[in-house]
């Protein structure tokens, strides 16, 4: 048997997926690691780590493969927007700048200044964002200049264990549609915004789409990793683009929705589309010569895990939901708003905050875990809307994450959204994508899109129930109170 290996370099873990041609998981297995926050809103992590966990991930599966003869590829992903800076022999210069790191907000408003807000948004599809890759090359250089001077070369995590992996440099467009360098149109490093940057087109990798076999593991690492020199390396996505190949999000019209500690609303796209705001990122798919949209928050499940952890611990997600069930929707005029780490879609604003508006002495436990769970809905509606804005108006959206392991929610997310929720076998995420473009990459299916029609089935479906026009009427609160709210969360954040 010839599996596929698919590698995740996640924000708290190496998620490994062991998958056969048919689809059917053999293995998983995720090494953690930490990250740290050297100070609020800083985000770091070690790059070392990230690659004593994917040696690990890589010995385990090629035990469980029976043999590394029996790895057919490896594809990888990771989390975006982070930015490894190397010297010119390939060591780290300094920790990763991770892509919840919101510390560049001079540095990108500067970059946006010399280029023009308009033109960046025509280029790279997005504002040039405090999480994104080229605002961090700037602060490295405003604010670390003895490694900026030792600077030769910039990798987005899982191209950095690429290199590792084949001692190659090689990106490919998905990813790199997060670092606000790509001409997103064109799917190639933008001159303009590298001048606009100050940043020598040297440092970056050559790129290529997502299931192109740009390398091939060398000797050195087979030797700690197991896997056979040799074997090709697909370049993979990054983490948002490889999940939704792993959930079948690759033609126009199909959405979706995954509620992790971040919730993003994926929408595939055949053509180059622009949010006229910059609010939806516009970034190059996964699927070759196609794009996609997407709207992130911050702090989706992220509220809920925060809201047991703080004031219900102790408590299980089941019961919880099941106390949640009890009250009427609409959580009797109690309102969450979930920006717990600021937001990115629809209020790209590092300083929103979350906030319970409405409480009276009615509400009881189960009032506020249903408002979280609306709140968090709505949130991932809004992105659903600007969606909508552009026509795309699906009437079926697959639901992945740990939001979409529970009934309730999948009930709830059908109401607030307005459509049918379905949700797929695969559900291992970014790491079943990245295994799914391998098996792509050398051919095993003749495209992504026929690799997730032979892999991928429906597994629930569920419909809009009758809450849904109670929701309908609600919804226009909730969108009322972030910018009732704005001024007064800058104000908190400067009186702290
Ligand atoms: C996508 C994003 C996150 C990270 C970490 O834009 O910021 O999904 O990739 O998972």
């Amino acid at each position: 048997m010839r599996y596929f290996l698919g590698i995740d370099i996640g924000t708290s873990s190496t998620k490994a997926v062991l998958m056969a041609r048919d689809g059917t998981v053999v293995h998983t297995c995720a090494p953690a690691y930490d990250f740290v926050t050297p100070r609020p809103l800083w985000a770091e992590s070690n790059p070392a780590d990230w690659w004593v966990a994917t040696q690990a991930a890589c010995r385990e599966m090629v035990a469980k493969a029976g043999g590394a003869a029996n790895i057919a590829a490896v594809g990888l992903t990771g989390q975006m927007h982070g930015l490894v800076l190397l010297d010119a022999a390939g060591q780290v210069l300094r920790p990763c700048i991770m892509w919840n790191d919101q510390r560049t907000a001079a540095q990108c408003a500067a970059i946006t200044a010399r280029v023009g807000a308009a033109r960046v948004l025509q280029l790279t599809g997005n504002p040039v964002l405090p999480g994104f890759t080229a605002g961090k090359v700037v602060w490295v250089r405003e604010n670390e200049p003895d490694i900026y001077a030792r600077a030769a070369k910039i990798l987005l995590p899982k191209d950095y264990i690429r290199y590792l992996l084949s001692g190659e440099y090689f990106s490919e467009v998905s990813d790199a549609s997060g670092t606000s360098l790509l001409d997103v149109a064109r799917r190639t490093w933008s001159d303009e915004m590298l001048e606009g940057c100050g940043i020598p087109r040297s440092w970056l990798p050559e790129l290529t789409e997502s299931t192109v076999a740009s390398t091939k593991v060398s000797a050195s690492a087979a030797a700690t990793t197991g896997l056979l020199a040799g074997t090709p390396i697909i370049a993979g996505g990054g983490d948002q683009a490889a999940q939704a190949v792993g959930c079948g999000i690759v033609k126009e019209g199909i959405i979706s929705a995954t509620l992790g500690t971040s919730g993003v609303v994926f929408a595939h796209s055949d053509r180059y589309r622009v949010e006229p705001q910059g609010r939806l990122h516009a970034f190059c798919h996964a699927v070759p010569g196609k794009w996609h949209l997407m709207g992130v928050m911050l702090s989706a499940a992220g509220s809920y895990a925060w809201y047991r952890d703080n004031l219900a611990s102790g408590v299980s997600y089941n019961d919880l939901n099941a106390e949640a069930a009890t009250v009427l929707p609409g959580s009797e005029g109690l309102y969450f708003l979930p920006y717990l780490s600021g937001e990115r879609t629809p209020h790209p604003d590092p300083l929103a905050r979350g906030a319970f508006v409405g409480l009276t002495l009615r509400h009881r436990r189960a009032h506020l875990t249903r408002a979280v769970l609306e709140g968090v809905t709505y949130g991932m509606r809004d992105s659903l809307e600007l969606m909508r804005d552009l026509g795309i108006s699906p009437s079926t959206v697959i639901a992945s994450g740990g939001g979409a392991a529970s009934p309730f929610w999948r009930q709830m997310q059908a109401d607030i959204y307005g459509a049918t929720i379905q949700t797929v076998n695969a559900t291992e995420g970014a790491a079943f994508g990245a295994a799914v473009l391998a098996g792509v990459g050398v051919g095993a299916y003749s495209s992504v899109e026929a690799a997730c029609s032979e892999t991928l089935k429906v597994t629930s479906e569920v419909k809009q129930g009758a809450n849904a026009s109670r929701y309908a009427s609600l919804y226009p609160g909730y969108r009322s109170l972030y910018p009732a709210l704005k001024a007064e969360f800058a104000a908190i954040s400067r009186a702290e």
